[in-house]
């Protein structure tokens, strides 16, 4: 890889963190909304000790990460500041800055205060001016540490997952006109960030992390098929692209948008989170996905199982769909997120491998990728599924807090020292395994 390309983990402050009750996410997970039943509760113990992790992360040879703030620790109340919390913050950091780690920093990644929830979350009307406010607190607190900013983690599963399935809060399901109006709120709060921040800080770099999912037209595909998987990555994929790209979302979403004319260019670089492919095929009985019942094959390249569903194909080709289609906005592109759910790491060498030879042969192309940041560094609290989908490329078992490495870490660790892929790890590893799905231990 070229000289200064990023080698990394993604983390978000919700799943690593603990003990924190005053996110809308503490009460989503109170109410019993965990498929398990589980609760974060202590996490990774972040709060009190991620030090403990970054020193993991060091051992690995890394030399950037992101993590997220959680706005509901910062600003418990509205207009209330914490100092400690921003004091803790600093010190998160500060400490990794000094292992050698760059840190982008996410503004939101999914979880905000309850306060903030109550006056509506991103519909209520205050909302871009409360989170401008919050923003500008924030690099004014943390400036001296971090200028990679990440506005908003994935608007577009936000939206569809608090406002299409109902499985993140506030648990809309199949209002998709209230996904399109909240994604619109969340491109102009982007927007108002990324000039807050450049106004405080000349050196900042201002992006936002885009969930990408290949939609692939049932192989048994008619036209229908190929449709609704069409619709499929327009909603998901490309609206709010087009948001940062044009400057709105198009005929006839734009109808439901507001101006978003103000978000047009607001970028400088664009973070890709790039996890699966779905196939997708036409269904009457799909009505609120829009006819698209999403699927994956048996024969499959996949890790462990969702409790309803399948997390969705590993496919590392992705990454090339995703960096093609994110070319069009002329920016660096930062993979800010890549992995997948398999605790017993039977697939996630191979993913590993093709995602950076992916990698490597489109930088060849001329693509300008200059990090990938692996999902994640440990298991963590994995939303609406608690604990059941191990990403980490550490086992960790939240009882004990044990931390023990899997396979992948010392592959990973191989891949960043040698600043690419050695050709006797593409050997051993390059080929699709067999089935995935052992059984799930720590
Ligand atoms: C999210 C992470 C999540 C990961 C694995 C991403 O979409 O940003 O928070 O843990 O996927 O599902």
């Amino acid at each position: 890889m070229p000289t200064g390309f990023l080698w990394g983990v993604s983390t978000s402050a919700h799943q690593v963190e603990g003990d924190n009750g005053n996110s809308q996410w503490s009460l989503w997970e109170a109410a019993g909304r965990i498929k398990s039943g589980e609760h974060c509760g202590q996490a990774c113990d972040w709060w009190r000790n991620a030090e403990r992790d970054f020193d993991l992360a060091r051992g690995l040879g890394l030399n950037a990460m992101r993590l997220s703030v959680e706005w509901s620790r910062l600003e418990p109340e509205e207009g209330q500041w914490d100092g400690q919390a921003f004091a803790r913050y600093r010190a998160m950091l500060a400490g990794l800055r000094e292992r050698g780690m760059r840190p982008f920093v996410s503004l939101h990644h999914f979880s905000h205060p309850l306060w903030f929830e109550r006056l509506g979350g991103f519909m209520g009307k205050r909302a871009v001016e409360l989170f401008a406010r919050f923003t500008q607190r924030v690099v004014g607190e943390l400036g001296d540490f971090c200028c990679d900013w990440v506005t908003f983690n994935e608007p577009n599963v936000y939206a569809a997952l608090g406002y299409v399935l109902g499985e993140f809060p506030p648990g809309h399901k199949g209002e998709l006109l209230s996904a399109v109006r909240v994604l619109s709120s969340m491109g102009r709060a982007h927007a108002r960030a990324y000039h807050t921040i450049h106004q405080l800080q000349e050196s900042a770099q201002v992006g936002w992390a885009h969930n990408y999912v290949v939609f692939q037209p049932a192989s048994s595909g008619g036209k229908l098929d190929r449709l609704v998987a069409s619709l499929a990555g327009e909603l998901f994929n490309n609206s709010f692209l087009r948001v940062i790209e044009e400057g709105g979302m198009g005929f006839p979403l734009s109808l439901a948008n507001g101006d978003l004319a103000q978000a047009r260019g607001t970028c400088d670089f664009v973070g890709l989170n790039v996890y699966s492919r779905f196939h997708v095929a036409f269904d009457t009985s799909y009505g609120s996905q829009l006819f698209g019942r999403a699927f994956v094959p048996p024969e499959a390249p996949q890790g462990d199982q969702g409790t309803d569903n399948a997390y969705g194909e590993a496919y590392p080709r992705a990454l090339r769909c995703a960096a093609e289609r994110a070319s069009r906005l002329k920016k660096p592109i930062y993979i800010l997120e890549n992995g997948v759910p398999d605790s017993a790491d039977n697939i996630r060498p191979w993913l590993i491998v093709n995602a950076v030879k992916e990698l490597h042969d489109l930088i060849g192309e001329g693509q300008d990728i200059r990090g990938y940041f692996h999902w994640t560094l440990t298991d963590n609290f994995e939303w609406s599924e608690g604990w059941r989908l191990k990403f980490g490329l550490y086992a960790m078992n939240p009882a004990t807090q044990e931390r023990r490495a899997r396979g992948s870490a010392g592959l990973y660790k191989a891949i960043v020292e040698a600043n690419g892929l050695e050709v006797s790890l593409w050997k051993k590893y390059g080929t699709p395994p067999v089935r995935a799905g052992g059984p799930a231990t720590f």
